[in-house]
């Protein structure tokens, strides 16, 4: 269906760098019918708009729809989730006292080999694609399942219902059930040709959906099959890489005893060319300084996953030690690893993980001095992890100047905000503003760290993506 024109008007937030929001009001920006920010006015309203900036882009008035944000409420750019399973959806909030490999034979098989039921893989993939669109999330990286056809399907839905994503066909040979494995190298790698095949038939112009080569982590993948989907990799340059990487002790043991020659987990990933600028590398919570030193010279990224990783025990990945190490990092919210679809959430989570990560070693303590200035250093600010969620997230998916932010060029994949207002006699006015209430006393980054740390949905009026309205909170 063909878009129009389009005019959004009001306050506009996206992130100028790490620690620094841009705050544009009474603003405007022009979306062009291809979705493509094609102007960004500031001190601009419908009036003005219309009478100098619709004739320098050769619009007429009649084919603009304008979309007015109303006080208070502001367009942000929408989120990315640069690390989630779509087929592990239904199992939110199901772990019990688990961790990682127990939690994968106990929760995880058994749910992602139901899906290969077409009706069951169409109900939840649908379902965890309204919801995240429903929480901001313009663009996820997804694990499907093994099934070439439900994998297929969950790209489609995706390009019907607007939401840009990569879309994975898993890949896993060994150490996994049999009921939920691929039985050689061979059939995974002509499995996952199928199914970027499909994918890339289904978009051609890779313009909202992109297959993504995904080795589950390396237990689960044969020396041979590892070797595969390196040369795989190879042959297809432009195609993003996701896998995990030391996620928790066991694993990492696991990983040694299996990969002997090599000499650190990353290193069995760099060893078959899969260690790349556009592999994302999911959790790195324990990576030596030799790995994080490997993982910034390949230019491979990290999505970090602080919800799944407190849910499992896994550990409290050092996001500014990756980032002074010049590793770009992501968040990913893990489902179902991650009990919540909500990147909001995943934003609040790498908050409090890093302020744990600041403690380490000296719990309770301040510390003073060097040490002092060094712990707070570590803490991540509202507005650094507002970046993970948009730009920083836009560079691990390989999206970088596309989405992310409201610069002229990029595609207009945002969200538009609003928090609930309290009037004067102290009551709660207009639309649900959800848990956040706004006194009006507020400065702009005082309403930012509010939505950070009590926002949800109902917070998210309207989502689009490459300028499509795909979502409206009613
Ligand atoms: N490692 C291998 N598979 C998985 C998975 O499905 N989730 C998480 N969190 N870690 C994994
Ligand atoms: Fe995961």
């Amino acid at each position: 269906m063909a878009l129009k024109n389009q005019l959004f008007l009001g306050s506009f937030v996206h992130c100028k760098a790490l620690d620094e929001l841009e705050y544009l009001h009474n603003a405007a920006i022009c979306v062009d019918q291809s979705g493509t920010i094609v102007a960004v006015e500031t001190e601009c309203d419908a009036v003005k708009a219309k009478e100098t900036v619709f004739p320098r882009l050769g619009w007429g008035d009649a084919e603009v729809e304008v979309v007015a944000a109303k006080e208070g409420q502001f367009f942000f750019p929408g989120f990315i989730d640069t690390h989630l399973h779509a087929s592990q959806y239904p199992n939110v909030g199901i772990f019990g006292k688990s961790t990682l490999l127990d939690w994968l034979n106990t929760y995880t098989f058994p749910l992602e080999a139901s899906l290969s039921d077409p009706a069951k893989a169409r109900q939840v993939y649908t379902r965890v694609i309204r919801k995240t669109l429903s929480h901001g999330t313009t663009c996820a990286a997804y694990y499907a399942t093994i099934d070439v056809p439900s994998t297929n399907l969950l790209a489609d839905l995706c390009l019907s219902l607007g939401q840009r994503a990569l879309v994975g066909r898993v890949c896993m040979d060994q150490l996994s059930p049999d009921y939920y494995r691929d039985t050689s190298a061979e059939t995974s790698i002509a499995a996952t040709r199928a199914s970027i095949a499909h994918i890339q038939a289904a978009d051609p112009a890779m313009s909202l959906v992109r297959p993504v080569i995904t080795p589950r982590f390396a237990p689960s993948c044969s020396a041979a099959l590892l070797r595969q989907l390196g040369a795989l990799a190879a042959e297809h340059p432009t195609l993003p890489i996701q896998t995990h990487i030391s996620e928790n002790a066991a694993e990492i043991a696991l990983v040694r005893s299996l990969f002997p020659e090599d000499a650190s987990y990353a290193a069995v990933y760099d060893a078959v060319g899969l260690l790349t600028p556009r592999t994302i590398l999911a959790h790195a919570v324990h990576l030596t300084a030799a790995e994080a030193d490997l993982v910034a010279a390949r230019g491979a990224k990290v999505s970090h996953c602080p919800c799944s990783n407190s849910a499992l025990a896994s550990g409290a990945a050092r996001v500014r030690w990756l980032l002074d190490r010049g590793v770009v990092c992501g968040l990913g919210t893990d489902v179902s690893g991650g009990y919540s679809a909500s990147v909001l959430a995943a934003a609040r989570q790498a908050v409090l993980v890093s302020r744990h990560v600041s403690l380490a070693g000296d719990e309770g303590g301040e510390g003073e001095g060097e040490r002092g200035r060094e712990r707070e250093r570590e803490r991540l600010s509202v507005e650094e992890v507002l970046f993970l969620a948009t730009k920083g997230g836009a560079e691990v998916v390989g999206l970088a100047g596309r989405v992310g932010g409201f610069g002229l060029g990029m595609e207009w994949d945002a969200q538009l905000v609003g928090l609930g207002r309290v009037d004067a006699a102290g009551e709660v006015e207009g639309p649900d503003g959800g848990d956040v209430d706004v006194f009006g006393w507020e400065s702009w980054p005082e309403r930012m760290a509010k939505w950070v740390y009590n926002g949800d949905d109902r917070n998210t009026k309207r989502v689009w993506v490459k300028g499509r309205s795909v979502h409206e909170r009613r």
